[in-house]
């Protein structure tokens, strides 16, 4: 079989950089989680003092699962569940109840993954290379500010590819027939480390849509009633990095004003799935406050929206040589700015250089 065209394309390979693993309100002190992402069992914990660890699950002493009986947290370190061995979140072997020194193979023999945690979520640090983490996820200000709250996520395990789901970011062509939209402005912007797209979409009756099964909100009706309102809406949805786009949007109709911040994220669980999430945080522009239906419908809103694009994508194939027109977004240049998240590091600013 000859190479594939792309670096993301090669099984098994996953993107280096920062992944979202659980949103900060699902970890709390003392808990220990069970996670499985880039084909690895994993566990989370929170310690005493609120920071967080993310090791492999499987205990270099004799392998047991260090969540096994829900886990066992002492102070900023994890306890093996059988035998006591303890961890702490760089996965350093800091003590063994029983025995009188720690054997040298032991100190290093559990793998930490590096940790952030910011604006509310808890990311993990993915390379191949081993390198240590780049700094380029920004602060969401808003979050935790009054009148925002917390997020409102829905997290679902899919069959889909990575590179299909960033490639949404570019498709200008699909609105109309995947989510009912007509698109009065779209433009894409890339960096190393961003791409945006800023762009004003408007519910149209006339396009076409995709139905999620099982939807718990009436979608066409919802569009219907939307079309042709008087809504003045805009968003800026920007990746930083291979897999967690925060969108901001404000909109303004004569019932409701509101902005909102959402984060869609997906992270791999294996060659075959990943859980892709969205989260949203929502707030009135004005002294009005959000009617509750509209702040307890939006966020499913939201997750719905991705639960369109699902449909297509837990069937499709890919084209590493699209046929592509002139009414397409730029996938080309998507596919080859997210490459740079598989090449070595080296490579990759060779790359930048000569661009
Ligand atoms: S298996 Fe973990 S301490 Fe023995
Ligand atoms: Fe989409």
């Amino acid at each position: 079989m000859s190479e594939p065209k792309y670096a993301f394309l090669q099984p098994g390979h996953y993107a280096r950089g920062w992944h979202i693993a659980l949103f900060s309100q699902e970890l709390q002190v003392g808990e220990v989680k069970r996670l499985r992402y880039f084909e690895s069992d994993l566990v989370a914990y929170r310690g005493a003092s609120g920071t967080v660890g993310i090791v492999d699950a499987h205990c270099p002493h004799l392998g047991a699962h260090l969540a096994s009986g829900e886990g066992r947290v002492i102070g900023d370190n994890i306890a093996c569940p059988f035998h006591g061995w303890t961890f702490n979140t760089s996965g350093q072997c800091v003590d063994i109840p029983y025995a009188s020194s720690i054997p040298d193979k032991a100190v290093q023999a559990l793998q930490a993954w590096p940790v952030l945690e910011k604006n509310g979520f808890i990311a993990l640090w993915h390379d191949p290379e081993g390198n240590p983490p780049e700094d380029y996820l920004p602060d969401i200000g808003e979050w935790g500010d009054t009148g925002w709250g917390d997020w409102q996520f829905y997290r679902s395990r899919i069959r889909a590819q990575a590179c299909d789901v960033i490639e949404n970011i570019v498709d200008i062509a699909h609105f109309p027939h995947v989510h009912g939209g007509k698109v009065k402005k779209f433009e894409n912007r890339f960096a190393d480390y961003t791409v945006t797209q800023l762009s004003t979409v408007d519910r149209d009756a006339s396009a076409n849509m995709i139905i999620p099964p099982g939807a718990p909100v009436e979608l066409e009706q919802l569009r219907n009633e939307q079309a042709g309102s008087d809504a003045d809406a805009w968003g800026d949805a920007t990746y930083h990095g291979p897999s967690i786009m925060y969108y901001y949007t404000e909109s303004r109709s004569s019932d409701i004003n509101f902005r909102a911040w959402w984060v869609n994220c997906h992270t791999p669980v294996n060659q075959e799935e990943l859980d892709l999430c969205s989260a949203v945080i929502v707030c009135s522009l004005d002294d009005t406050p959000l009617p509750e239906e509209f702040a307890a419908t939006y966020p499913q809103m939201a997750h719905l929206a991705f639960g369109q694009d699902v449909e297509i994508w837990r069937d499709k194939i890919y084209r590493e040589d699209p046929i592509l027109c002139d009414g397409d977004g730029p996938i080309n240049k998507l596919r080859r700015w997210y490459e740079r998240f598989y090449l070595p590091r080296d490579i990759t600013a060779q790359r930048e250089k000569t661009q």
